[in-house]
C-alpha cells in the first residue's frame, strides 16, 4: 500500500489529531491501533515535559523526535491541551506557548517511519497552525441511545441482560461519557457477581449510573469552576483523573 502511494509521490497518514470530550475512547484508541499494528506505544506526558528553564524543555522534546525518528512506534502526545490552551493567552504562560511552538516545528520536521498521535478534550481551542500540521483530524463524541446500549452489552458479555428496561437505561446514562458508562455496567456486574447471579437488575444498573452522574456534578470544569449540573445532552469537557505528568517516553506496550 505504502509503495502504490509512493509512486504517486503521496506518503501514508501519520500525524493523526483525535479530538472529543474526555473519557470517549482517544487514548483508548492509541493502544488499540498500536495492538493492530504490532507497533510498540510510547506516551509522551506533555503536562511534565515543561520545566521552568526553557532549554531544558526543548532538550526534552528534541529527545522524544529523534526517538520518533529512529525508533518506529506510535507516539502518544496525549492530551496536548495545556499547551494548546497556552497559546495566544497573556499571562505567565509563554513557556507553555513555546513548547507547543517547538512541538508543531518538530511535527513539521518529523519524516520519520512512526506514527504520532496527538490529543486534546479542547477541540474549540485549535487553530488553524494546529490542525494544519496534522494529516487527519478524528472527532470523539458523546455516545448516543444505541451507542450507550451497545458499550453496556459489550461490557457484560457474560451476564444475562434478559428484561433490561433499556429504555430507562439510556435515559439516564445520556450525557455520560463512555467510559463512565462502562464503569457503571462494572459496578452492576461487581453486585450481580456479589449476589451469586449473572442477571443484570435494571435497578442497580440504574444506581449505578446515577452515582456517575453525581460524582460528575462534583467535578469541575477545565476553568476550575463547578458545573451547576449535567445537562443530559451537552458534552462535558471534564476530567476527573488527574493527569500526572513526568516528561519522559513511557513504554506502555
Ligand atoms: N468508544 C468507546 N468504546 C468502548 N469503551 C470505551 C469507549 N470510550 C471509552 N471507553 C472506556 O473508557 C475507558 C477510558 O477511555 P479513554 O480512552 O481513556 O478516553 P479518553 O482518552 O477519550 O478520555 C476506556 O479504557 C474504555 O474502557
Ligand atoms: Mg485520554
Amino acid at each position: 500500500m505504502r509503495e502504490k502511494l509512493e509512486a504517486k509521490g503521496l506518503k501514508p497518514r501519520r500525524r493523526v489529531l483525535l479530538s472529543g470530550p474526555p473519557g470517549t475512547g482517544k487514548t483508548l484508541s492509541a493502544s488499540a491501533l498500536a495492538g493492530e499494528l504490532q507497533y510498540p506505544l510510547f506516551s509522551v506526558m506533555l503536562h511534565g515535559l515543561i520545566t521552568k528553564f526553557m532549554g531544558e524543555t526543548a532538550q526534552k522534546l528534541k529527545m522524544i523526535f529523534d526517538a520518533v525518528k529512529t525508533t518506529r512506534g506510535i507516539y502518544l502526545f496525549d492530551e496536548i491541551d495545556a499547551l494548546a490552551a497556552a497559546r495566544g493567552g497573556e499571562n505567565d504562560v509563554g513557556e507553555a506557548r513555546r513548547v507547543l511552538n517547538s512541538f508543531l516545528q518538530f511535527l513539521d520536521e518529523d519524516t520519520g517511519p512512526s506514527i504520532v498521535i496527538a490529543t486534546t478534550n479542547l477541540p474549540g481551542i485549535l487553530d488553524r497552525a494546529v490542525l494544519r500540521r496534522f494529516d487527519l483530524v478524528l472527532p470523539y463524541v458523546m455516545p448516543d441511545g444505541p451507542a450507550i446500549r451497545q458499550a453496556l452489552e459489550r461490557r457484560l458479555i457474560g451476564f444475562s441482560l434478559a428484561r433490561m428496561g433499556w429504555k430507562r437505561v439510556i435515559d439516564v446514562a445520556t450525557g455520560l461519557s463512555t467510559a463512565d458508562v462502562v464503569a457503571a455496567a462494572e459496578d452492576a456486574a461487581r453486585r450481580a457477581v456479589l449476589n451469586d447471579t449473572d442477571k443484570i437488575a435494571t435497578q442497580d444498573l440504574l444506581d449505578a449510573l446515577e452515582r456517575r452522574r453525581s460524582l460528575q456534578e462534583l467535578g469541575t470544569d477545565d476553568n476550575g469552576t463547578r458545573p451547576s449540573a449535567l445537562p443530559p445532552s451537552q458534552s462535558r469537557t471534564t476530567s476527573p483523573v488527574p493527569s500526572k505528568g513526568r516528561g519522559r517516553v513511557q513504554k506502555t506496550k
